[in-house]
């Protein structure tokens, strides 16, 4: 092929049946660019990814909060990469426009440089994510340039990063006094110039991220940031009730799915219990054919009964 016949400047199509362009990491870029909002949710799932991408949602992430979400585990830590990789897979199968990135999971990315390559590379490669996600700032700069160098993308994530609450001595927000905002600042900085595409700012006070977001590049896509990030994301579970628990002050919920499985099992349980499910137009049926044959056998049979 030669090179006058690439579709320079054009994003990638959406796969077939899509009805809105590809997402990239430069549609992301260029939304911060024109100053409108981003919108992210994480799935973990085909049926979600689907509905999550036809709602027209720019970022899905496959978050580390399938953990505790989807798995039940009480904190993101014990996932696997091999989790992260199934999980991954479904959501990729579903998903057409949305841009698909991957969270790398606790201790995948904490040892040598070329473990997390490795790691990072697998999310593109096996699962088709087209980005990772990892925690950390300035410590991790040197890990996000050699991932980079792999051609990988990745979206930073400080603040909050639940992956360091034993260290953080738990779910606190971060960037509360001058030396805390001082180092959110370095680190988001840091991550700009390594290069990444989006940055999350997790549990951050709304006017240290307003001051993140004015100082870097990079998109910042807030949770429990405020307003003033250039996106925001949540966790899916989160909008729609299926957490199970009291939500964050940040949470704002959409829906009450929890409400609604609980009628419909609820329903289909006493409908088996009273007769009512199945009715006879959800049942199949013989063809007309069979059905007089095997009347007719039947009929034979009877007879015999009563002659013996
Ligand atoms: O794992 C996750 O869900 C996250 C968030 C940023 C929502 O990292």
């Amino acid at each position: 092929m030669s090179i006058t016949s690439f579709n320079q400047g054009q994003p990638p199509s959406a796969r077939p049946g899509s009805t809105r362009p590809k997402i990239t990491t430069l549609t992301i870029q260029e939304k911060k660019q024109r100053r409108e909002p981003i919108t992210c949710l994480t799935a973990y799932d085909y049926s979600t990814a689907r509905l999550v991408d036809e709602a027209g949602i720019d970022m899905i992430l496959v978050g580390d909060s399938l953990a505790q979400v989807v798995l039940g585990y009480d904190s993101t830590m014990p996932v696997t990469l091999e989790e992260m990789l199934h999980h991954t897979r479904a959501v990729r199968r579903a998903v057409k426009s949305a841009m698909v990135i991957a969270d790398m999971p606790f201790g995948t990315y904490h040892n040598d440089v070329a473990e997390g390559v490795r790691n990072a590379v697998r999310f593109v490669k096996e699962s088709g994510a087209e980005a990772v996600k990892l925690e950390g700032g300035e410590k991790r700069v040197e890990m996000i340039k050699h991932v980079l160098d792999a051609e990988v993308p990745v979206m930073g994530h400080i603040g909050l990063t639940p992956q360091s609450i034993h260290k953080m001595g738990g779910y606190k927000v971060q960037g509360k006094d001058l030396s805390g905002i001082e180092r959110l600042m370095k680190d988001a900085v840091a991550l700009d110039r390594a290069g990444v595409f989006s940055i999350v700012l997790e549990g951050v006070p709304r006017e240290v991220a307003a001051m993140i977001s004015r100082e870097v590049s990079a998109p910042t896509i807030g949770i429990g940031a405020g307003p003033d990030c250039d996106g925001q994301v949540l966790v899916f579970h989160d909008i729609v009730n299926l957490t199970f628990a009291e939500p964050a002050k940040f949470v704002r919920r959409y829906g009450d799915a929890a409400a609604l499985i609980t009628t419909a099992v609820q329903q289909f349980k006493a409908d088996v219990e009273s007769g009512a499910y199945p009715s006879d137009k959800e049942s199949y049926h013989l063809p007309k054919e069979t059905k007089v044959e095997l009347d007719a056998i039947l009929r034979r049979k009877q007879l015999k009964a009563y002659s013996r």
